[in-house]
């Protein structure tokens, strides 16, 4: 339960002139759930793109401690409209790990029928991607990341634009598979109750790492919760 799955260290990151991410140092131990949460342009998806290896550290080091990562970006779904998969094809695309497209053999069928009725899905496998929901898009990515078996899954924003209600439920979604399948998962939100309820760890990142620890420990250091929705609204 102890061993450690990512170590970031000293992390200094800039696109441009000026840095983005400043001297960011956390380590996560496996079967953690951690929420990240912080303002509009605070640098939590630069964070998540180092972490994935998409962008590489201006300086310091991340060391991660395994190769199965299921990493789902923010706004994914805008790009549905233009895109005529099912369902089925979208989920089946997370057992092409080595990105080689083949025929789906029957494990893999058996996988994807799993993961959609986990997610509550089933009864949409053969719709295209474009006629569902937000959260029934966001839904199809976690039974994706689902099927490619990972240890790590992190999420950038993946409730922006579900409802309160599917996204109580969403985060159950999550905390069944961070409990009961053991896979350790870092959420980036801006939702910071939906976060606090389900994490066991969660930092507040705005540039350097203002907070980590205990979403309690937060509460207790931080008075006015009012305070820091408004600070999230930017
Ligand atoms: N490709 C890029 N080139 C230059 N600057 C960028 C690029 N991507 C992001 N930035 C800048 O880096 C900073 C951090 O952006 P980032 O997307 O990590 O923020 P964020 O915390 O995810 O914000 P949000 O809550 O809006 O998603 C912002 O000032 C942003 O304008
Ligand atoms: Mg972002």
């Amino acid at each position: 339960m102890s061993d450690k799955i990512l170590e970031v260290r000293n992390l200094y990151f800039r696109y441009k002139d000026e840095f983005v991410l400043e001297d960011i140092s956390f380590s996560l131990n496996r079967e953690e759930f951690f929420g990240i949460i912080g303002p509009n342009g605070s640098g939590k998806s630069t964070l998540l793109k180092l972490i994935v290896g998409i962008l590489k550290p201006t300086d310091g080091e991340i060391r991660i401690y395994t190769d199965k990562i299921s990493y789902i970006p923010q706004r994914i779904a805008s790009l549905y409209h233009l895109f005529p998969a099912t369902v089925e094809e979208i989920v089946g695309l997370g057992r092409l790990s080595d990105g080689i497209i083949r025929r789906f053999t029957n494990k893999d069928k058996e996988l994807i029928e799993q993961a959609l009725e986990l997610v509550g899905l089933k009864e949409f496998k053969n719709r295209k991607i474009g006629e569902l929901s937000g959260g029934q898009q966001q839904r199809v990515h976690i039974a994706r990341a689902i099927v490619s078996n990972p240890d790590l899954l992190i999420l950038d924003e993946p409730t922006t634009g579900v409802d309160v209600v599917n996204q109580a439920k969403f985060y159950e979604l999550l905390g069944h598979l961070n409990k009961d399948m053991h896979i350790t998962i870092i959420i980036v939100s801006h939702d910071i109750s939906g976060v606090a309820s389900e994490v066991s760890m969660m930092a507040y990142l705005d540039k350097r790492l203002h907070f980590i620890g205990k979403p309690k420990d937060f509460f207790k250091k931080i008075l006015w919760p009012i305070e820091i929705e408004d600070l999230l609204r930017g």
